[in-house]
């Protein structure tokens, strides 16, 4: 199978796993990539069955209204039982590296609404330790210079990601060669930098269920 493939495989498994226990009045929190886009396509065969989505960017939020699915405001939402995104990486902790699309801010924030966050993932985004691929950091523009002297400090060796504007008009440093051996430390301290909006680890609010792609099939993990 291609990656493609077990990309499109996960996507229609995180539709099966959230189809029957949605309603028509239901709001589901979508997120950004090529697997979350996979999901949308999917999804939207059965919108009639739902209410409609929160988005976790801009191009998320265009990729739905193109299927004809209403988008929500985060603020006007009383109740976000599901959350489906991909991943850079996972361990087995359900823990993740995310923020490859720059869109690692909007995605926690999404996420740390949701019932329920449902990972979805080909294997080759599962890893014993989190950090080969470097790791999103989402911060001010004016703090560029100051949040990598801080990062570099830390052990890593941040790299500006060039002519990449968040959807918060933010800049991201995409930090390589960090040894994470606890992730959710490692994601406080550097949330904890003056200037970081967040970091791309997702350790203090992991995905609760995993649906990985493998040759196999999708594996469930929880
Ligand atoms: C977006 O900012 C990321 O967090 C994505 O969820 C992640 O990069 C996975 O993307 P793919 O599904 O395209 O691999």
């Amino acid at each position: 199978m291609t990656q493609d493939q077990l990309k499109q495989a996960v996507a229609q498994a995180a539709v099966d796993l959230i189809l029957p226990q949605l309603t028509e009045k239901s709001i589901v929190g979508i997120g950004t990539g090529s697997t979350a886009n996979f999901f949308i396509d999917l999804l939207a065969k059965h919108k009639m069955d739902f209410d409609g989505a929160v988005a976790s960017s801009e191009a998320t939020a265009a990729r739905l209204k193109g299927h004809g699915i209403p988008v929500y405001d985060l603020n006007s939402v009383q109740e976000l039982e599901f959350y489906v995104d991909g991943a850079d990486e996972c361990n087995k902790y359900l823990e993740l590296i995310k923020g490859g699309g720059a869109a690692l801010t909007r995605e926690k924030i999404v996420a740390a609404v949701a019932g329920t966050f449902v990972c979805i993932a080909d294997e080759s985004k599962r890893v014993d330790f989190l950090g080969a691929f470097p790791l999103p950091v989402e911060v001010i523009p004016m703090a560029r210079s100051h949040v990598a002297r801080e990062l570099v400090k830390l052990g890593g060796d941040p790299i500006y990601r060039e002519g990449v504007v968040t959807d918060n008009g933010n800049v991201i440093l995409d930090v390589y060669n960090l040894q994470i051996t606890n992730p959710r430390e490692l994601e406080a301290k550097i949330n904890n930098i003056v200037g970081v909006v967040t970091n791309g680890l997702f350790a203090a609010r992991p995905a609760d269920v995993l649906l990985l792609g493998t040759g196999k099939g999708v594996e469930t993990h929880k």
